[in-house]
């Protein structure tokens, strides 16, 4: 005898088609159906675009954020005797803050367990970009990450597929279907799995601008207060930034050189712009883990955080000391003029890096390590004619031609005076309710 199901998933398609509101045992039956198989791809992808057309209101997206987080395990920090305290990106062009941010926060005091995924398409991920060490473990048993955690303060490791699993069905389905950039969507699938992953604090450096998931500032702010209110209903204390991603993040995208720039912040250097959101990102996390008072800068240039790094690299068998590295071709491109970069646009230089080689199409691709660009400038900067703006490295030669294409047009030098289009200050807005 086949199972009574509670709901028919026609019936809460034509609820959400026609605006209605979907409760609570709806939505828990909707996605446990769908995650055993009962409700198939089709229904789902109706009912996706029914919200990615008329929305959800806020009930609904906690229910579905909760049905979501209950689809798979959900870890637990407890027994630490330390506050754990995580961020989220919602993914940018030269995104390496994760790297500096980790250990810096964990020579508080605080644990800080980043649970981590690879990139896919122009945006790169954190485990792509340490693989680059020689040596490096991306994949630590659950007693593995715990233990790391407890004595040293934290960790950056792969996701298991045990949290959210929902989520990673939806997902799927959404980015074949032209439903991904629904914000009850984004926020329900960021919040599973962070909840899921049992941190007490979290932060959220949501992105707005040309190299963002989402473009405009009202939407990313839309966003960043649906999954703080989301984090807080779950009883994690939240908060987000929301930064400036029109122009590319440090001089580094790719994975190796991202390492290495990720470094010279550690040493006390590296990039102005690097060095104030990864400040700022620490900060707001041990403030959320109830650490204040700390002179966060000053662990970047006394060595501090470099010793965590180091440590936290050693403890998964990577080699801190090893050469990153380097790709068999170089190309530079030249200033054609002398005058002021007024504009240097984060996505055709995120698509270039990736089809250098540094970021993958297709999930099971492997990533070139070596491959990626390298700015030599900044908007704002002065150059002279015949300076390097940038250098493209890649493993293969052939693949220069299309990087810069994608690349064509999307920097300008103008005269002094003129106004730099950099889309403003990089950190642009805290939102959070403590
Ligand atoms: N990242 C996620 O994890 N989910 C989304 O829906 C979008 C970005």
């Amino acid at each position: 005898m086949t199972a009574i199901e509670a709901f028919d998933a026609v019936d809460l398609i034509h609820t959400k088609r026609d605006r209605g509101e979907l409760s609570e045992p709806q939505i828990n039956w909707l996605i446990d159906a769908y995650t055993r198989g009962y409700v198939g791809d089709e229904q789902m992808a109706a009912m996706t675009m029914a919200i990615f057309l008329n929305g959800m209101t806020r009930a609904e997206i906690r229910s579905l954020t909760m049905a979501m987080l209950a689809s798979g395990e959900r870890m637990s920090f407890a027994g630490l005797g330390k506050p754990t305290t995580d961020k989220h990106s919602t993914g940018g062009v030269g995104d390496k803050i994760t790297l500096p941010l980790m250990p810096l926060v964990a020579v508080f005091g605080a644990a800080v367990p980043q649970l981590s995924g690879r990139g896919l398409g122009h945006t790169g991920g954190t485990l792509d970009k340490l693989e680059s060490i020689s040596g490096w473990r991306a994949n630590l048993t659950n007693a593995e990450m715990l233990q790391q955690l407890q004595e040293l303060g934290g960790v950056i490791c792969a996701a298991g597929s045990g949290l959210a699993p929902a989520d990673g069905k939806l997902y799927a389905l959404r980015d074949i279907t032209g439903t991904v950039e629904a914000i009850p969507l984004i926020a329900s699938s960021i919040m599973s799995k962070k909840i899921a992953e049992g941190t007490s604090a979290l932060v959220l450096d949501v992105k707005f601008g040309s190299g963002a998931f989402l473009k405009d500032i009202e939407r990313s702010r839309e966003l960043a207060r649906t999954m703080v209110e989301l984090g807080e209903d779950a009883g994690v204390a939240t908060s987000a930034l929301l930064t400036n991603m029109n122009v590319p993040l440090g001089f580094a995208i790719g994975n190796a050189n991202e390492v290495r720039e990720s470094v010279e912040v550690l040493a006390g250097g590296g990039p102005a712009d690097v060095v104030e959101l990864t400040v700022a990102l620490a900060e707001e996390m041990l403030s959320l883990a109830g650490i204040t008072g700390v002179d966060v800068g000053a662990a970047l240039t006394d060595g501090r955080a470099m010793d965590k790094w180091r440590a936290v690299i050693r403890a998964q068998g990577g080699d801190p000391d090893a050469a990153l590295p380097v790709a068999r071709e170089t190309h530079v491109v030249l200033a054609e003029r002398s005058g002021v970069l007024v504009e240097q646009q984060a996505l055709p230089f995120g698509i270039g890096a990736w089809r250098l080689g540094a970021g993958r199409a297709r999930k099971q691709d492997p990533v070139q390590h070596a491959a990626g660009i390298d700015l030599h400038a900044k908007p704002g900067d002065t150059v002279v004619q015949g300076q390097p703006l940038f250098t493209l490295s890649a493993d293969e030669p052939a693949r220069f031609a299309r990087a810069l294409e994608a690349v064509a047009g999307a920097w300008r030098i103008g005269d002094p005076g003129e106004p730099v289009l950099d889309g403003g200050p990089l950190i642009a807005e805290r939102i959070g309710s403590r």
